[in-house]
């Protein structure tokens, strides 16, 4: 697991990406839980955000690509709207304990 940093970097109910090794992801915490993804979006396999750490739509309850707005689950990642539908993000297997937030790359 790579330390991403302490809790406070992923404040509640919003968004961030990271560059792990060279490894694009995003977490986004939701209900206090956080949850992480590969950065790429399944419909052409590019970054999903247009500027840095938003990756959310605007009522901040799904997870969108910039790109052609396909829109995802923030729970399961997986894409209920747009030209990746049925398709999902890559899910990263994250852990948040006394010293902060954990990612599975
Ligand atoms: S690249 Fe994400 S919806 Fe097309």
């Amino acid at each position: 697991m790579k330390f991403l940093g302490p809790s406070d970097i992923l404040a509640p109910d919003s968004s961030r990406g990271f560059d792990i090794d060279g490894c694009r992801l995003l977490g986004v915490r939701r209900d206090g839980v956080a949850y992480f993804y590969l950065n790429r979006c399944p419909h052409r396999g590019i970054p999903l955000e247009w500027q840095p750490d938003q990756f959310l739509d605007t009522s901040a309850s799904l997870i969108q690509c910039a790109t052609h707005g396909a829109l995802f689950l923030i729970e399961s990642g997986e894409c209920i709207s747009g030209p990746c539908a049925g398709q999902s993000l890559t899910t990263l297997l994250g852990r948040e304990d006394a010293q902060g937030l954990w990612v599975d790359i």
